[in-house]
């Protein structure tokens, strides 16, 4: 099955979801769309070569007191599309301290294909004592590496980073303003109210429960907060306030993030997901109905 006609089938998935999510588990567990039956330790599909597993590996030189760590131990994606992924980065000592990151990619001969539109390489990073930071990485992998005959058979490429110490930490750039660099590209909440329409309306409303927990106020509050909704085990354990930084990754792969939760599909485009956010954060009440739910 070609992944367009995938697209085709869950269309018309998306205005029968909202009556049976079971309905749309089993759909995934036949197709394998969205991930769901895609195991970490599975190579994607061969015959279409159109995807790619990407590994994340982070080292720290034993000088240099961080901890740094990948956000997630690997994604798949599509060739020629651009992903956002993160690492986090703690300076465990109480000075500041700025490292210095090398980071290679394998197999070597990848190593072309592996673009980068923003990340932090190269780069001398300064974090002050026991700052933590989330390091975004922006990537695509060209669709060439499919064409061409030397790399066509590789279907795991890693990225490999290390911190060093910084030989001349007077150089060293503030960290946080990855932050400020990411949130540089404007997000538009027209948009974001277009696709929250067409991608996340079947199961959630902002004003009401349905298959999903009403979203209205999501920006702030506490995951599995929603008083009546019976979240799963996973979400509502899960411990942690929704912020735009966290909302991005949990869209991104909700499965992914929090194990063992039912939301069964994210968003692969980073701008959708930046657009769908600033939607929801410009919606910060839930309005009369949320009050009438809340009543019972
Ligand atoms: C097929 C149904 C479905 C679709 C489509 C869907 N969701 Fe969900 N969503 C759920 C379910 C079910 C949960 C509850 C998960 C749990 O309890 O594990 C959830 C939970 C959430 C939560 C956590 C809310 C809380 O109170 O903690 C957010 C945020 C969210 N969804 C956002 C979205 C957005 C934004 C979209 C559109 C891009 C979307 N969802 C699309 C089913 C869906």
């Amino acid at each position: 099955m070609t992944l367009a006609s995938c697209g085709v089938v869950l269309a018309g998935m998306v205005t029968l979801v909202s009556y049976s999510v079971t309905l749309y588990r089993l759909f995934c567990a036949a197709t394998g769309y969205g991930g769901t039956t895609r195991r970490a330790d599975s190579a994607p599909a061969k015959m279409t070569r159109s995807t790619v597993v990407v590994r994340f590996d982070t080292n720290v030189d034993k000088h240099l007191p961080w901890r740094f760590v990948p956000a997630q131990a690997q994604v798949t994606v599509h060739l020629g599309e651009s992903t956002l992924v993160y690492f986090r980065a703690q300076n465990l000592s109480k000075a500041p301290l700025v490292g210095h990151a090398a980071f290679n990619v394998t197999p070597a001969k990848a190593g072309p294909y592996f673009v980068k539109i923003q990340c932090f390489c190269f780069d001398e990073e300064r974090l002050e004592g026991g700052q933590t930071v989330d390091m975004p990485v922006d990537f695509y992998v060209d669709p060439q590496l499919a064409s061409d005959a030397s790399t066509n058979d590789v279907d795991i490429i890693t990225l490999s980073y290390t911190f060093f110490p910084s030989a001349s930490p007077a150089e060293g750039k503030d960290l946080s303003r990855l932050a400020q660099t990411t949130a540089r590209t404007k997000p538009d909440p027209v948009n974001g109210a277009t696709q929250f329409g067409q991608r996340c309306a079947a199961c959630h409303s902002l004003s009401q429960n349905k298959v999903g927990p009403r979203l209205a106020g999501v920006v702030g509050r506490k995951a599995g907060s929603i008083p009546g909704y019976s979240y799963s085990r996973a979400l509502d354990g899960a411990g942690l306030t929704w912020t735009e930084t966290n909302l991005d990754r949990w869209l991104a792969g909700p499965r992914q993030f929090i194990p063992g939760v039912r939301m069964p599909i994210g968003v692969t485009d980073t701008v959708v997901r930046r657009d769908i956010i600033s939607f929801l954060a410009s919606h910060p009440t839930a309005g009369p109905a949320a009050t009438s739910d809340a009543s019972h």
